[in-house]
């Protein structure tokens, strides 16, 4: 009753904002699904379930709202910080390289820092000149094949996961970009149904270790499962990658998957493999670069 009549209470957009806030803190939510810090993350939600973009003016923030509109910001409350649901997965949008995405939980939602390599066009890690073919295996929401598309507006770009509810949120975000002539998907697992050569392979595959896995917030038990690990040391399926991944590179092409935290494992488990570890300068760890030659010089390593 007390509660009701405080909710009551509160009249604006700012006011719901803080509580959000407020409870976001003393429930000790989990951020790393787009946004770094609580304030942020609240705003978006109240935004959200208000329908404005998260561009909204500041002079908006006192608007007084309506009861509808308060219970569904409340709705959205108790899924994120009771449910702890991420909240790209309440609001069906998650950003990557500055485009929007559609998801929800047939995929993982896309934060690979693989977006800063596809931002600056791989400089200077690829070679100069066209990009004609690019797969990005393991799509996912597929998000890496779309920006890349953007990117390198030329090439035609392959998207392919082993999950066939996965390549439907694919499909709608090749929708979405309006990307049906440049982007074309493929069922598969790792490399069983791909039958090109690309200049470029880029992978963010399920990378979690053991012990990792053990250890992940509520928030990560949203995604799919198969998103996430891959064996003891989570190098599963990243081993199978580089052993095969030679075959489907162009002589000059460049191979570029993300591990992060595996990465301690692949350094010890391959320390004659030269590896290049890219410096990230807006944040994250684990993503290698290595190029179709040195590929095929040392694949029998992963076999
Ligand atoms: C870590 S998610 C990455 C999704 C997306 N690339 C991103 O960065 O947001 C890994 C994806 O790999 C897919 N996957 C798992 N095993 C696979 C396999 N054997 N072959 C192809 N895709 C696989 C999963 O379905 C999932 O969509």
């Amino acid at each position: 009753m007390e509660q009701d009549k405080y909710l009551e209470s509160l009249l604006s957009i700012r006011d719901y904002i803080r509580l959000c806030y407020s409870q976001m803190m003393q429930h000790k939510v989990h951020l790393g699904h787009g946004h770094v810090n609580a304030i942020d993350e609240a705003r978006q939600l109240v935004f959200a379930a208000l329908y404005l973009p998260w561009t909204t003016d500041e002079s908006m923030l006192d608007a007084k709202l309506l009861t509808s509109e308060k219970q569904r910001i409340l709705a959205f409350m108790a899924r994120r910080i009771q449910g702890r649901e991420p909240l790209p997965y309440i609001t069906h949008e998650a950003w990557f390289m500055q485009l929007p995405f559609y998801v929800d939980t047939r995929v993982l939602i896309p934060r690979s820092p693989i977006a800063q390599l596809i931002e600056h066009e791989f400089s200077p890690f690829l070679r100069p000149g066209a990009v004609e073919r690019v797969l990005d295996l393991c799509t996912g929401s597929g998000c890496i094949g779309i920006a890349c598309a953007y990117v390198f507006e030329n090439a035609v770009v392959d998207i392919a996961d082993i999950s066939s509810s996965a390549l439907e949120v694919a499909k709608i975000n090749i929708d979405k970009h309006e990307m049906q002539e440049q982007v074309t998907l493929i069922e598969s697992d790792l490399f069983a149904n791909i039958s090109q050569q690309y200049d470029l392979i880029v992978s963010n595959p399920p990378y979690v270790d053991c012990s990792d896995l053990q250890l992940m917030p509520a928030e990560y038990q949203h995604e799919p499962a198969l998103a996430l690990g891959s064996g003891s040391d989570g190098l599963d399926l990243c081993k199978k990658i580089l052993a095969q991944a030679s075959d489907y590179l162009a002589d000059d092409g460049l191979l570029v998957v993300e591990v992060g935290n595996s990465e301690v494992h692949l350094m010890e488990q391959y320390p004659q493999v030269p590896f290049t570890w890219v410096d990230l300068a807006e944040g994250g760890n684990g993503v290698f670069i290595i190029n179709a030659v040195d590929l095929k010089q040392h694949r029998a390593l992963f076999s």
